[in-house]
């Protein structure tokens, strides 16, 4: 099977007749820990991975915007002069992207192209993000501005909040503008500073997707950051990444049980964030692995943004204890995947094993694959073969 790259550039010559001049692509995104902690102005360690969403494209002369997208309809296809909500499909990512990048003071320059991607859609593994981003890159590309990763990522953020309507963290635009190979990122939500995170050797972090699709994630994520605030009300800091694990522990019993959970996850989530980076900077899997269940169990029981089969798909996970380091539900819950840290050299068993026994538990089909930490959003070299 072709590459995307190659499918990418071959659409591109049929529907344009010549090659085009750039090639960009931003990745998706699995989160190692650290989840509901980037709007609470917490830390976060997601890394980018192998798949992504790629666009082939050429500048034109005039303002417009033309973008056929090989898995999606209808085509982007809008004036920078008069952008416009429309029908509420996936244009508008494209559209929003292009608004806040005109918001702030970015001059833009037309283009088209063909995007085709790998990124499983509503899988929490923020295929929106990797087309924000994708469609930033293409703005630099074409119109040569800077590339600040930290910038476009907010940019993108912006777009998704106010454009398209969702209420997301920056978690998903930072590490698909930013991420680097072979690596986790630190990520400071507060002043967006990150930090490389190795990751282990002799391991391999594997995607397991529960085959289910988030549904009311919407309205119970709203819920869960409106809870986050009141109690960082409660506290008198602006967010709960200002309350440690000893002050909250000294006032928990003058909460309401349900903000009292919802802040112990947040607060303990943030802690076990830190200390997984130290884990990794020591090369320590088995902590780190520890660390994953930990987070598991935090969402589970306190933050509650866990499912039915994502509960599943992890205890089949962690029942492989001599293989399975650690395991996890990740991104914002209520379906789509789970993670698992694992020994690398059992890893292809380890992911027939939890096929079956997932089958076995919810009569499902998973999906699961072993996946490689990537590059952020780049622009590729044209000749270069293959991703
Ligand atoms: C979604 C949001 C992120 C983050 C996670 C939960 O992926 O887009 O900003 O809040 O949920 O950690």
């Amino acid at each position: 099977m072709s590459s995307l790259k190659e499918r990418v550039i071959a659409q591109f010559i049929s529907r344009f007749g010549e090659r085009p001049s750039h090639i960009v692509r931003a990745p998706g995104r699995v989160n190692l820990i650290g989840e509901h902690t980037d709007y609470n102005d917490g830390f976060v360690l997601p890394m980018a991975i192998d798949r992504a969403i790629w666009i082939a494209l050429r500048p034109r002369s005039d303002r417009r915007v033309l973008l056929h997208s090989l898995d999606l309809e209808p085509a982007a296809d809008f004036s920078l002069d008069d952008v416009q909500h429309t029908a509420g499909d996936w244009t508008e990512y494209v559209k929003g992207m292009a608004w806040a990048l005109q918001g702030a003071g970015l001059v833009l320059q037309g283009w088209e192209g063909v995007s085709a991607g790998d990124i499983p859609v509503g899988a929490g593994l923020s295929s929106s993000a990797a087309l924000e981003l994708a469609v930033a890159r293409a703005f630099a590309a074409v119109t040569g501005f800077a590339w600040e990763p930290a910038q476009m990522a907010r940019l993108a953020q912006l777009a998704e909040n106010k454009w398209v309507g969702v209420n997301c963290g920056i978690m998903d635009q930072m590490i698909s503008a930013a991420g680097k190979a072979g690596h986790a990122l630190l990520i400071d939500c507060r002043t967006l500073e990150t930090s490389l995170a190795p990751l282990p050797p002799e391991t391999a972090v594997v995607i397991m997707d529960t085959a289910t699709r988030r549904g009311l994630v919407d309205s119970a994520y709203n819920e869960r950051r409106a809870q986050c605030e009141a109690a960082a009300r409660f506290f008198q800091v602006p967010a709960l990444r200002d309350v440690d694990l000893a002050t909250f522990n000294a006032h928990a019993n003058e909460l309401d049980e349900l903000t009292r959970r919802r802040a112990r996850h947040v607060i303990s989530e943030n802690q076990r964030t830190i200390e997984a980076m130290a884990a990794m900077l020591q090369q320590d899997a088995v902590t780190l692995g520890k660390l994953i269940n930990a987070s598991h169990a935090s969402l589970r029981d306190d933050f509650e943004v866990s499912s039915k089969e994502l509960n599943q798909i992890v205890e089949c996970a962690q029942r492989r204890e001599t293989v399975c380091l650690g395991a996890r539900m990740t991104g914002a819950g209520f379906g789509g995947c789970a993670i698992a840290l694992v020994r690398d050299v059992s890893a292809k068993a380890f992911a027939a094993a939890v096929t079956a026994c997932y089958q076995a538990a919810s009569g499902l089909q998973p999906h699961i694959y072993i996946c490689q930490a990537a590059d952020g959003a780049s622009e590729v070299p044209r000749e270069q073969k293959g991703d």
